[in-house]
């Protein structure tokens, strides 16, 4: 049995500045199922925006988040995301972030889709790796800071492990850490935490294109809706435009917002500038827009991709700011400077997911939820870009500022059993890959950019077939992450499903053909 005085699951921006602010306090073991650097932060690219200088100003950031999110947002979270966001973007310079300066030594801004202004901070087109691995470095030189890699959290712990009946409605239900499962050994050990906070990310990867890696299978919203916390939003899966199209490649490489910013128009096949026809913000105009706009040229002509015309960016620009995304395209003999980039909507964000409130709390007693899994109302109904990081750092903080006062009234609980294994056999993988095969063209085919009643329906219905069957097999089965992953994958189909029925308005990323 393993203890600790703050567990935090997930190693991406949430959970390494949430660490590293704790560790002041107590003992963290950080646990993450892959690689320590390994999450949808190292791919970030775009970056993270705040209003630094005129003629932005907050109150701008404000609207333009609160637009974005189409009247869903909670206006009190986003005035204390922006306010917060100077504070802590000071922080995780001080921890060592780097970004982009112009030669008078003021931040490089760049302009996404949704922004009135420039405002996002960046380092060159990879952002997020230059993140991750500042923190990671402050991170293993901590000596309060245990990092576990290779551990899968399975389930967290609360009175339902004790014996006790749990659901939805019974109050008071608390966290008392988690079962997790050691992957090189196949073991599964018991951590028991006074504070737990969940930064498992998001669940991309619940459709067939995605820009997410493969570690966003959603396991983090999963495993606490298991043990009852409050979700919700989940019918707002974001889809970014620009995906490059490159068919069987999993994930998706992303072409950065940033690039429509620096000048890059979207063309339909034909060669035409088709955005000005559906919104006059043309290519900058929020996600949701953009994509739906994209989906609807490929629909009307059956192609698989539109373009991104880059011609009109500067050769010099385009090598300093876009590096990585030179290198990807000089791997597919594209040219940018001559030729049109083929790009295609894949699924990106998650708004929605385990709610929490203005402390990062969850509707389970001493459970905290920062990042891509928590649904905070900055959000709404579709996220403005660059938004995501500033809330994993600005959350993680709050959470941090409020369970640290906790800890001393917390104790470890004692009575919390070992993992009962059961008699369990060998699995067979081809069941696994074969029903993930199936959710992924379920969710794309039935739920993704555009929805219908008869589309949502036959979806629910081929997932519950899935879930029984997935049910049955992880209670006969050997542990394995594979088999917990498609369990939760099938857990967060089903709870988009049931959220994207229940909403009979087209709002934000949510459109229904019948509503
Ligand atoms: P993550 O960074 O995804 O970290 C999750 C962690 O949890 C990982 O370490 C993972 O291994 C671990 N984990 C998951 N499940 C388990 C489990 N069962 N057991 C143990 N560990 C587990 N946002 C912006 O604001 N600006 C951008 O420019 C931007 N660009 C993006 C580009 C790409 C290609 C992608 C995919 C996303 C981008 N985003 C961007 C979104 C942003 O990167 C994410 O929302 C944010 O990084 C999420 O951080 P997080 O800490 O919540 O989760
Ligand atoms: C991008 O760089 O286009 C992604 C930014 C984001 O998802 O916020």
């Amino acid at each position: 049995m393993l203890k600790t005085d703050f567990l935090v699951i997930g190693s991406g921006l949430a959970g390494l500045s949430f660490a590293l602010n704790a560790a002041e306090y107590g003992k963290v073991i950080i646990i993450t199922k892959a690689a320590e650097e390994e999450s949808n932060t190292k791919y970030a690219q775009g970056g993270i925006a705040t209003a630094t200088s005129f003629p932005d100003t907050d109150e701008k950031h404000v609207q333009d988040t609160l637009i974005c999110g189409d009247g869903l947002c909670n206006e009190k979270i986003v005035r204390l995301v922006v306010e917060k966001s100077h504070e802590r973007i000071k922080e995780l310079i001080s921890w060592g972030a780097e970004f982009d300066r112009t030669a008078s030594g003021e931040f490089d801004l760049a302009r996404e889709g949704g922004h009135s202004e420039k405002r996002v901070l960046h380092y060159k087109d990879f952002t997020g790796l230059e993140i991750e691995r500042k923190l990671i470095t402050k991170v293993n030189a901590h000596p309060n800071i245990e990092v576990l890699t290779h551990y899968f959290a399975i389930d967290l712990i609360t009175q339902h492990h004790l014996g006790k009946e749990v659901k939805r409605s019974t109050p008071g239900i608390e966290c008392y850490g988690a079962y997790i499962l050691d992957i090189k050994t196949g073991k599964v050990k018991t951590l028991l935490s006074r504070i737990t906070l969940m930064a498992a990310g998001g669940a991309g990867q619940v459709y067939k294109n995605t820009t997410n890696p493969v570690i966003a299978t959603g396991d983090g919203i999963a495993m606490s809706y298991r043990a009852m916390a409050k979700v919700n939003n989940m019918e707002f899966v974001q889809f970014h435009p620009t995906a490059l199209f490159k068919p069987g490649v999993n994930p998706s490489f992303l072409i950065t917002e940033a690039i429509r910013g620096a000048g890059g128009i979207l063309r339909n096949k034909a060669g035409k500038d088709f955005m000005p026809e559906y919104d006059k913000r043309a290519s900058l105009a929020p996600r949701d827009i953009v994509a739906r706009a994209i989906d609807s040229e490929m629909k009307k002509s059956g192609d698989e991709f539109v373009y991104l015309d880059c011609t009109g960016i500067l050769k010099k620009t385009f090598k300093e700011h876009f590096p990585t995304i030179l290198a990807k395209c000089k791997e597919m003999s594209i040219n940018p400077a001559k030729d049109y980039i083929p790009v295609a909507p894949a699924a990106h964000y998650f708004c929605g997911g385990i709610v929490t409130d203005e402390h990062g709390r969850t509707s389970i007693t001493n459970l905290y939820a920062a990042g891509e899994c928590a649904t905070t109302g900055l959000h709404g109904a579709n996220r403005l870009a660059s938004n995501s990081l500033l809330e994993a750092l600005v959350f993680s903080n709050q959470a941090f500022q409020h369970s640290c006062k906790q800890l001393d009234k917390i104790h470890l609980k004692k009575e919390v059993p070992e993992w009962e294994p059961g008699r369990k056999v060998p699995g067979e993988m081809v069941l696994i890959t074969q029903s993930l095969k199936e959710l992924k063209e379920i969710m794309t085919n039935y739920v993704g950019i555009f929805r219908s009643d008869m589309r949502l329906q036959r979806a629910q219905n081929r997932t519950r077939l899935l879930y029984e069957e997935t049910e049955e097999l992880y209670q006969k089965w050997v542990l394995t992450p594979q088999i917990c992953e498609l369990r939760n994958m099938i857990n967060i189909g089903y709870l988009i499903i049931k959220a994207a029925i229940a909403r009979s308005e087209n709002r934000g990323l949510h459109f229904n053909v019948d509503n």
